[in-house]
């Protein structure tokens, strides 16, 4: 964690296939922003967010990081993984999508809602995916108009 001018910056390795740790990425980040004391609303959907992208990373990926700016204007959430990559993002962006393969399924992962989810939590959502390299999101949530 670092801090500069009134900025904030949080930095997660988020470990592909750990459920041991997996979400200690966005339980770290909803107490941090509890203790700043942000508003309630905007700490749910920050939180949601960060859960989502880090149990994808997680589930989904070989591996990645997220990272958090905090400015007094909006809160970023960088989240950057090392592959497979999505081949088909308008597919996986729809309700009820889901690759998750069964004994993923058993643990209560994979309604196909994380990346709807995200979008909905964001006031701005870009997704970029590399099949082969990886994939990139970003999510910015405004604290003021
Ligand atoms: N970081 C990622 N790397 C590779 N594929 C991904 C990644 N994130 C999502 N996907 C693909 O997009 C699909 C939809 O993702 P989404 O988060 O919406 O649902 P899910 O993870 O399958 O289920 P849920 O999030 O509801 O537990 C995934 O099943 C997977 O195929
Ligand atoms: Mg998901």
């Amino acid at each position: 964690m670092e801090t500069a001018n009134n900025n904030l910056t949080m930095e997660f390795t988020i470990t592909a296939g750990d459920f041991s740790t997996a979400g200690k990425a966005a339980s770290e980040v909803k107490r941090i922003l509890g203790q700043i004391g942000f508003p309630p609303a905007i700490i749910r959907r920050v939180a949601v967010a960060t859960y989502e992208a880090e149990m994808n990373i997680v589930i989904h990926s070989f591996g990645g990081k997220i990272t958090l700016f905090i400015t007094p204007r909006k809160i970023n959430i960088l989240c950057e993984d090392n592959g497979p990559g999505i081949a088909d993002i308008d597919l996986a962006m729809q309700e009820g999508f889901s690759t998750a393969p069964d004994k993923i399924r058993e643990l209560g992962f994979g309604a196909g809602m994380g990346l709807p989810n995200i979008k909905r939590c964001s006031d701005e959502f870009k997704i970029y995916s590399e099949v082969g390299k990886g994939t990139k999101l970003e999510i910015s949530i405004k604290l003021v108009e």
